[in-house]
């Protein structure tokens, strides 16, 4: 096991930001799929986009368990640690069900929407009733509201942490600076 450092370590960074970066485009294009014109091709995207973060999530949390991340400033109090262990098992619980609901939702053996994955090869349907991928559907859409909800909570401990509190909880996690030790 790798000892905590005062910086996360260069592979949790590029999980956190890649992941990030595609959870971000896929919330976008989820909640506006409706009002985005079917022939601009958006959902084929969304979900190469929605596998590419379950493959990176099942990386992110083999890395995760074999490298402890820095402590939270020992002046937070409980209520506060607590508060963001919950929210982030909350986020890495989502990163795999999101994608697995949407994955299943896609699978509904009445109406089989295989996805080719950004066009280079083609991921097989999940073996789902349709009682089952309907129930999906139902879990995808809400779960997809949860997480905006908890992304924009993350953002805003993050920007509180930098600009409030004024501590190193969002410059460990940055790219592009010098590791500690
Ligand atoms: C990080 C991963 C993902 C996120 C954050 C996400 C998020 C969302 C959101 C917010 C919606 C809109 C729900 C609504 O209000 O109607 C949606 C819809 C949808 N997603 Fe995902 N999704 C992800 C992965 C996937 C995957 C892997 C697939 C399929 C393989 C998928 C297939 C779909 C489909 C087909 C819809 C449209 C459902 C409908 O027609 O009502 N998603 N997604």
């Amino acid at each position: 096991m790798i000892e905590r450092g005062d910086r996360y370590s260069r592979g949790a960074i590029a999980f956190h930001w890649s992941i990030a970066a595609l959870v971000l485009l896929n919330l976008i294009i989820g909640l506006f799929h409706d009002a985005i014109p079917r022939a601009w091709g958006v959902m084929p995207i969304h979900k190469s986009l929605g596998i590419a973060v379950l493959v990176l999530t099942l990386g992110r949390i083999a890395w995760r368990l074999t490298h402890k991340p820095p402590h939270l400033p020992e002046l937070l109090s409980a209520w506060e640690k607590a508060t963001a262990h919950t929210v982030h098992l909350i986020l890495y619980a989502l990163l795999l069900i999101l994608p697995v609901s949407g994955w299943l939702l896609s699978s509904n053996p009445e109406r089989p929407r295989p996805i080719n994955w950004f066009g280079l090869f083609e991921i097989p349907v999940l073996p789902a009733t349709p009682t089952i991928a309907h129930n999906a559907h139902e879990a995808h859409e809400l779960l997809g509201y949860l997480m905006t909800a908890l992304v924009l909570i993350h953002i805003a401990a993050a920007l509180r942490h930098h600009f409030l509190l004024r501590d190193k909880v969002l410059v460990r996690m940055l790219p592009g600076l010098r590791r500690n030790g």
